[in-house]
């Protein structure tokens, strides 16, 4: 059978042995809590100031207060994108997201391709939040007089890059232990070894308390916005736009990252009641929220203080210190750390789902499809995901990790969008409880307009994900190509490990 083999869409959905208990109210919570977190109230500063290194190399232009056009575009092109996942989504409801459309639309290797991918999007991206969540964590502490040593704040490799002498310096007055400096983001590294645990012990207990964070970061959004309206200084929004288009775009291309998440709960399709009605009603109203959240809050930061002071781990809390709001700025950083907590939540409630999906078709191992016998949850996939994720934050840069995220989403984005046309023409009669309409202008222009602001990262991204890329096709050849279920004959392996299916 061919490497292009598309998988019959009616097979896998007969397999699944989880429950269905996720209704459209709990997909659009699930979708902003999977969105709004370290995209606007981390990388928002980079986007808006640009960044350079020490010896002046420009690695990207920020967009400074045109950040709310970059915004408005992210909002249309992930628009776009997001009809796509809802036509997907509702006609192939099952747990795997990107990957399992792209398996029954672009058949089998482009599926592993997206899958693979699918990892920079989910357990990358989460490296990146728990970053984030530590530094701002670090900063609500230091809030209370506790300051925690500098070398359980910051990961080696976000020290090996930082242009900041205090930070760089750390390689040299860390403890060692073997002679390797010791340095670690300890926040990073609990705070998702605690949200592993959650995840073990159900889905139904994760989704009420990500709806309680959800609440609470809309909360001190409203108060940034409601506060920091009030001083604003017109003055600032000149130069409009310092950098022109190319930092519109480039401010873009990082600032993308606050956007990714609403596609995340399509991976939620097999604990879905009525996934038909239930997921495009959550893609859709997730993201139209989301965005106008963006427009509004990226107007505010750049009205509030000049857009080059912005440039900073924390650009919202920091913003309000700047014009003396503190009482206020603490709060925002308390809620940042709940907010990013939540988009954690998400992520790895997601990535192990999709490992279930690939080694339920035999592309990865027996063992990822294993259901817990009580909880029906993924958790072997769910644990591993947990350590490499806790690691990679302990250690890693996180410039380096958004942009990583950043490529593979737009790629596996980009592949949503074809996969729709592909499928429209192979089977036009198949029925799809949700229609993109205008489905060619918005399928082409979405994939398109992905390429378009994949193109505004820089290059040390395009090296990275090529390598990503290579190592994912050699192990494709060294296992999947010989155990795929469909490619095989082989009875699919789902759920006969630690339990009956149902
Ligand atoms: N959109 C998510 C965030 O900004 C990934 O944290």
């Amino acid at each position: 059978m061919s490497l292009f083999a598309r998988k019959p869409i009616a097979v896998a959905d007969e397999q699944s042995g989880m429950r269905r208990v996720l209704g459209a109210g709990d997909l659009v919570m699930l979708a902003i809590g999977a969105v709004i977190g370290a995209g606007i109230f981390a990388s928002l500063g980079t986007a808006a100031a640009g960044e350079t290194l020490a010896d002046g190399t420009v690695v990207r232009y920020g967009a400074g207060p045109a950040l709310v056009i970059s915004f408005l575009l992210l909002g249309v092109v992930c628009g776009l994108a997001a009809l796509c996942y809802a036509e997907l989504a509702s006609m192939i409801p099952q747990a795997g997201s990107a990957y399992a459309y792209s398996y029954a639309t672009l058949g089998e290797i482009i599926a592993w391709i997206i899958g693979w991918d699918l990892i920079l999007e989910y357990a990358v991206g989460n490296v990146a939040v728990a970053i984030a969540w530590g530094h701002y964590f670090d900063s609500l502490l230091s809030g209370f007089g506790i300051d925690m040593p500098r070398w359980l704040v910051h990961g080696y490799f976000q020290a090996a890059k930082s242009t900041d002498p205090s930070i760089a310096g750390l390689i040299e007055t860390a403890p060692r232990l073997l002679g390797i400096p010791v340095l670690v983001n300890l926040p990073a590294f609990l705070i998702v070894a605690a949200i592993t645990w959650l995840l073990v012990i159900g889905v139904k207990e994760s989704t009420r308390a990500n709806n309680i964070m959800v609440v609470i970061k809309l909360a001190v959004l409203a108060l940034f916005v409601v506060v920091g309206a009030m001083h604003i200084d017109p003055a600032n929004y000149r130069p409009f736009a310092p950098n022109g288009w190319r930092g519109i775009h480039q401010g873009a291309a990082i600032v993308f990252f606050a956007y990714i998440g609403f596609d995340a709960i399509s991976t939620a399709a097999e604990e879905t009641k009525n996934p038909q009605r239930n997921l495009p009603i959550g893609i859709l109203a997730g993201l139209g929220v989301c965005t106008l959240i963006y427009v509004v809050v990226g107007a505010v930061a750049t009205g509030l203080v000049p857009y080059e002071q912005l440039k900073s781990a924390d650009p919202l809390a920091r913003a309000l210190t700047i014009a003396g709001l503190d009482t206020a700025s603490w709060i925002v950083a308390a809620g940042a750390v709940v907010s990013m907590a939540a988009v954690l939540l998400v992520f790895q409630y997601g990535q192990p789902r999709i490992f279930y999906a690939m080694a339920r078709d035999g592309l990865l191992p027996p063992f990822a499809a294993r259901l817990h016998p009580k909880y029906r949850t993924p958790h072997v996939t769910t644990i591993l995901t947990g350590v490499l994720v806790a690691v990679g934050a302990a250690v890693a840069d996180d410039a380096a990790t958004y942009d990583l995220t950043n490529i593979g989403t737009l790629a596996a984005f980009m592949l949503v969008c074809v996969g729709v046309l592909a499928l429209r023409i192979r089977e036009p009669d198949r029925p799809r409880p949700f229609r993109v309409p205008f489905v060619w202008p918005v399928a082409l222009g979405g994939a398109v307009a992905c390429l378009y602001v994949m193109r505004g990262l820089p290059s040390s991204a395009w090296i990275a994900f090529g390598i990503w890329l290579v190592i994912g096709l050699a192990l494709y050849f060294a296992y999947g190509v010989r155990h795929s279920v469909l490619r095989t004959g082989r009875a699919p392996i789902a759920n006969e490990l630690d339990g009956p299916a149902h």
